[in-house]
């Protein structure tokens, strides 16, 4: 793996860095941290698109700093399209590496799906195209670069996807100004404000890389004030490593819509969702039952993951009370490391409750899509992968990623269930390119589905212990696609396979 230092910093103490997102993730001085307001990413269309790779010095809202970005923008800037329509979109690399983007959750062909052996280099173009197939609903976009996906989506070149469409506009949910796409991440800053990406060896290379400054659409300490009426939160947790349990500050109940592929079949009453990396939501918030001037944050409150302790790192059973540190400890001096432990509190957005009235809640059907789901029977076949992660080693059934070595060959048009068992002491949110897939059930560890894994999925979060198995079918695409753990570290350091459709 190459070495280097990034954005031409030496690497620094990391002992100096981040006291201001201690002081936001302990709930302490709120008064005294300076907020800023929450942008928008800009909204680009997908028919005639450049993106071009580039650093460029970028606002984060409590200074500057240069990041890697796709045409200057910090996130990238969020691309809308419409199902159905083509997509013609070129991406130009202007950085001094390798890179390639890859259309996160969206049904490509092969040679539009980013694989590591399709980067092109400095000074060159990729030219993408393809149908949108998908339903509605928020994806996303990052690089895929052979070993470089990690510090190259941290440092900037992400961006939101939504795909519009007939089934969710026939819900009329809130939009314009009540529809609030979040891009939420964590990132180590640092003395001067600045972003870095510099693993340490063991922790962040095993853990992945934590932050510990909380970061929506490319600003940390995000306010925004919002009207008397429901919100349409449309959420990406593009960190690296970060698993984000959201809720709101008052813990008040949320409607959970859609995830990772569109609507759910029904809706769901929630107080948090999990969200790891990768994973999206889209929910509706109330905020009609505040008072004017109310502050409401959303945040990622404390928990602890069973059985993440066996290298000796964040023990603890069960989740955490909110104001609780978990493991009870963090921070520097520790096996925490520098970017804290995962699970640790990070409030992500302040909402100020202004006093005009905003959108009374839609209403909705009691089913909101009437997708059919792949059946299962009684001779569907199976097939096991195992994660694990010793001794630097990230692994799928034994193996690290090679480039041209084809792990599985999956027919064309057929179901399959494919049992994901994580054997290794960390979190691994699963991802599977080319498609969407159902999750049929978990056994070991938290031993259920949870309420947002209901619907169409591209990412399961399988924490210690946990066997999950999901239903897939690739349909339309023959080719190379991939399956790996969405930990960037974990990615880039082996934890990928390589599956072949069709042939
Ligand atoms: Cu979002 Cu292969 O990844
Ligand atoms: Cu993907
Ligand atoms: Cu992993």
């Amino acid at each position: 793996m190459r070495r280097r230092s990034f954005l031409g910093l030496v690497a620094a103490s990391p002992l100096l860095i981040g006291s201001r997102g201690l002081a936001a993730a302990d709930d302490l001085g709120r008064s005294a941290t300076r907020r800023v307001p929450l942008p928008r990413p800009t909204v680009v269309g997908a028919q005639d698109l450049t993106l071009t790779a580039r650093p460029a010095v970028v606002d984060l809202g409590h200074g500057s700093s240069e990041a890697w970005t796709l045409n200057g923008s910090f996130p990238g800037p969020t691309i809308r399209i419409r199902r159905g329509e083509r997509a013609r979109i070129t991406l130009r690399n202007e950085l001094d590496e390798d890179t390639i983007l890859h259309w996160h959750g969206l049904n490509v062909p092969e040679a539009a799906d980013g694989h590591p052996r399709l980067a092109i280099g400095p000074g060159s173009s990729y030219r993408y195209e393809f149908d949108v197939r998908d339903r509605p609903g928020l994806y996303w976009y990052h690089p895929h670069t052979h070993e470089r996906t990690a510090p190259q989506t941290y440092l900037g070149m992400a961006g939101l996807i939504v795909v519009e469409g007939d089934e969710e506009e026939a819900l009329e949910l809130p939009s314009g100004d009540f529809e609030l796409p979040l891009v939420l991440q964590d990132k180590r800053l640092g003395p001067s404000g600045d972003l870095r990406y510099e693993p340490a060896m063991g922790h962040d290379l095993m853990m992945g890389f934590l932050g510990d400054t909380p970061f929506a659409n490319g600003v940390s300490d995000a306010a925004i004030e919002v009207q008397r009426g429901v919100y349409r939160l449309r959420v990406l947790n593009a960190a690296n490593a970060r698993i984000f349990d959201l809720g709101l500050s008052t813990l008040d109940p949320m409607t959970l819509i859609g995830t990772d592929g569109g609507l759910l079949d029904a809706r769901v009453t929630v107080d948090r969702v999990m969200m790891a990396t990768g994973e999206r939501a889209d929910l509706l918030v109330d905020f009609s039952r505040y008072a004017p001037g109310n502050r409401i944050t959303l945040r990622s409150h404390p928990f602890t993951i069973p059985g993440m302790g066996m290298m000796g790192m964040g023990v603890g059973m069960g989740r955490g009370r909110p104001g609780m540190r978990p493991g009870g400890m963090r921070g520097r001096g520790t096996m925490g490391g520098v970017g804290g432990l995962q699970g640790t509190a990070m409030d992500l957005v302040e909402f100020v409750v202004g006093d005009q009235r905003g959108p009374d809640a839609p209403a909705l059907p009691a089913r909101l899509t009437t997708m059919p789901s792949p059946a299962i029977e009684a001779d569907t076949p199976v097939r096991r992968f195992r994660f694990n992660s010793t001794m630097m080693r990230h692994t799928i059934n034994d193996r690290r990623f090679e480039m041209e070595r084809v792990d599985a060959r999956i027919p064309q048009g057929r179901t399959e269930i494919w049992s994901i068992r994580n054997e290794a002491g960390y979190a691994h949110p699963v991802h599977v390119h080319a498609g969407q897939f159902r999750i049929l059930s978990r056994s070991g560890g938290r031993a259920a589905l949870m309420p947002w894994e209901t619907g169409r999925k591209d990412t399961v979060l399988v924490l210690p212990g946990e066997t999950v198995d999901i239903a897939v079918r690739f349909d339309d695409h023959r080719g190379l696609f991939l399956l790996h753990c969405h930990n960037l570290e974990h990615e880039d350091n082996g934890m990928m396979a390589n599956f072949s459709v069709g042939d």
